[in-house]
């Protein structure tokens, strides 16, 4: 599976890509919002996270569509971002995203998200997007908000790492507010 969009390329997960995935995992700025055991991981654990995403591809019908953000001219791998469906609901699924830290600022996180959502109400015909994210990743918070997710919830104290608790957002967007968003 391919998507092009604006200025990147969506398409699957190949196994040898672990290894650039690994390197920016393990970027103390990518963890910031993660829990302290991921910077450490492993190539084996890394190496295992790709090829389930890999084995989704085979699903069917597939409902994990885990895709690698890529750079057209170079088609060098610079994040992960999905539409991944809900067990048991054929209406709903939820998204994520995420980028080398040498990418950031550029709206790339915002471009995907876009992209991922028309997939998902287009192509998958969903009834409703989900997404969740830590409180405090201002920059998370910036992509849903912009790509028209309505916060939906605070889940207080939902999370425990790095010394200190962390409340989560959940966010959801209905096919017909965003079919009815001029911006999409
Ligand atoms: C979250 C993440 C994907 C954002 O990627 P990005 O490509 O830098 O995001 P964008 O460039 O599309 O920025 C979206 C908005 O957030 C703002 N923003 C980005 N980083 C920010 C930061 N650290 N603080 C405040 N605002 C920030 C941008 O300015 C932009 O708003 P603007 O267009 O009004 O200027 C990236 O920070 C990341 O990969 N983080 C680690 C993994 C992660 O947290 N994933 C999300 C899990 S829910």
């Amino acid at each position: 599976m391919r998507i092009q969009t604006e200025r990147l390329v969506l398409r699957d997960f190949v196994i040898d890509d672990w290894l650039t995935v690994l390197a920016y995992q393990r970027d103390a700025r990518y963890n910031r919002y993660y829990p302290d055991r991921w910077v450490d991981r492993s190539d084996d654990e890394v190496r295992a996270f790709v090829q389930r995403l890999i084995d989704g591809q085979h699903e069917k019908p597939r409902r994990l569509f885990q895709l690698a953000i890529t750079l057209p001219e170079t088609g060098e791998v610079i994040g992960n971002c999905g539409v991944r469906r809900k067990p048991d609901t054929e209406w709903e699924a939820d998204i994520g995203y995420e980028l080398n830290p040498e990418c950031w600022g550029r709206g790339y996180a915002t471009e995907v998200a876009r992209t991922l959502i028309a997939f998902g109400f287009r192509e998958l015909g969903l009834h409703r997007i989900s997404a969740q994210c830590n409180a405090d990743n201002v920059a998370s918070v910036n992509v849903l908000q912009k790509v028209g997710m309505r916060l939906e919830g605070r889940i207080r104290e939902h999370e425990h790492f790095q010394g200190r608790w962390w409340d989560s957002l959940d966010w959801g967007l209905l096919e017909t507010e965003w079919a009815a968003a001029p911006d999409r």
